[in-house]
């Protein structure tokens, strides 16, 4: 089995990339993708083949965390084998609607980011903290904000793509934060593992993500950070068990912005 060595950021020990096929680009800085503004064709391809990309690195991390921790209780490691094949669905839903936009595998640069961080974490409570309650609790408010996105841009089949996608991802959520709260029950100094888990993740994204200013692979000149946080999905956090306490911890993080769901705006006068 191949054993993945680490890198430097900085201070920040980060861990090596798992491998890709010979056609991806594999690049670790936000400046060094292809994210292009607006909703053009182009920039319609390179979020799909960078969503499906991610959705890749998730399954890597939760198939690595059932290698890495064959003792954990036989409940997670079901929950983690059920994320695989959710991912691995993902990718696949990803990959089709690309290619009938015209895309195809390895046409813009990836990264393994969310990899590259929870798997530098030596513990599963933290990568769960980290991969699975941080990372895709956050691709929860995108996708959440996207759907309208795309069909306002005249393509309702992506939407529908993202909405089964998300139903899904509510759950990898979910199952995280009752598997923390089990740890933190039987163990309360598993916080402090947690701890460390969203302190690396907050060091590496300082670490690697762009200031304000700084222009992509493509000429994009890339926001503020704090711009860059997606309004908050609370209906979803919520159905993944976030309490009320966490969830306004998470609004003010972003200022206060959140998603209205569709049935509410439809509900308005
Ligand atoms: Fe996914
Ligand atoms: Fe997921």
């Amino acid at each position: 089995m191949k054993d993945f060595g680490y890198f430097q950021v900085g201070s920040v020990r980060l861990r090596e990339e798992p491998a890709r096929d010979e056609c991806f680009k594999v690049v670790r800085r936000d400046t060094e993708m292809n994210e292009y503004g607006g909703d053009g064709e182009q920039a319609q391809r390179e979020s799909l083949h960078r969503h499906m990309s991610n959705e890749i690195t998730s399954l890597d991390i939760a198939a690595q965390c059932l290698v890495d921790y064959p003792d954990a209780p036989w409940g997670l490691r079901m929950e983690l084998a059920r994320q695989c094949w959710d991912e691995a669905r993902h990718v696949a839903l990803l990959h089709r609607r690309l290619c009938e936009k015209g895309g195809y595998k390895g046409e813009f640069p990836v990264s393994a980011f969310e990899w590259s961080v929870t798997c530098a974490i030596p513990d599963l409570p933290g990568r769960l903290a980290s991969q699975n309650r941080t990372f895709e609790a956050g691709a929860m408010d995108v996708v959440g904000g996207n759907i309208d996105a795309w069909r306002a841009a005249g393509d309702p089949q992506t939407a529908e793509v993202l909405e089964g996608i998300l139903a899904d991802e509510i759950q990898h959520v979910r199952f995280a934060n009752r598997w923390i709260k089990h740890y933190v029950d039987q163990d309360k100094r598993t916080l402090l593992k947690v701890v460390m888990a969203v302190r690396l993740v907050a060091e590496a994204n300082a670490a690697l993500q762009p200031a304000a200013g700084d222009v992509n692979a493509v000429g994009k000149v890339m926001e503020d950070p704090t711009e860059r946080i997606p309004a908050v999905n609370i209906e979803d956090r919520k159905l993944a068990e976030f309490s009320d306490d966490e969830i306004h911890e998470i609004l003010r993080q972003a200022g206060f912005r959140s998603l209205v769901s569709s049935s509410a705006k439809e509900a308005r006068p």
